[in-house]
C-alpha cells in the first residue's frame, strides 16, 4: 500500500485542522487533517451542501471556540470525530472520510485517493 506524507504530526494543533493538498493541476486532492482528543482524521475539503472548500480564510477550519469544523459558506458545522453535519443547511450528510495513519513522526495518506 502507498502512503504519502502530509505533514508533521508536530505541525498540527491539538484539537485543530490543518490542510493540505495531494496532487498537481486542476483538480488535485484537497483535505484536512484533524485531531482531536488525541486522534487524527482527514477529510476531503469539500462541503456535502454546495461542494465548496471549508475554509476561509485559507486554513481557517474551526468556530472561534474551536468546538466544531465549519464551513465558511454559510456556517455548516461538523463533527471532528466523524465529519457529520450537526447543523446548517446539510445537516445529517458527512464529509468524506480520507485514510490517514501516523508513521513514525508523520501523517500520510494511506492510499491514492481520488478527488472527488
Ligand atoms: S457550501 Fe458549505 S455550508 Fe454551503
Amino acid at each position: 500500500m502507498s502512503a504519502t506524507r502530509l505533514m508533521d504530526v508536530a505541525e498540527l494543533p491539538e484539537d485543530g485542522a490543518m490542510p493540505f493538498t495531494v496532487g498537481e493541476g486542476d483538480w488535485p486532492l484537497r483535505g484536512v487533517v484533524v485531531r482531536r482528543a488525541g486522534e487524527i482524521r482527514a477529510y476531503v475539503n469539500h462541503c456535502p451542501h454546495a461542494g465548496h472548500r471549508l475554509d476561509f480564510p485559507p486554513g481557517k477550519f474551526t468556530t472561534p471556540d474551536g468546538a466544531w469544523l465549519r464551513c465558511a459558506s454559510h456556517g455548516a458545522l461538523f463533527r471532528f470525530e466523524d465529519g457529520e453535519c450537526v447543523a446548517g443547511p446539510c445537516a445529517g450528510r458527512y464529509l468524506k472520510t480520507l485514510p490517514v495513519a501516523v508513521q513514525g513522526t508523520a501523517v500520510v495518506l494511506l492510499e491514492e485517493a481520488a478527488p472527488l
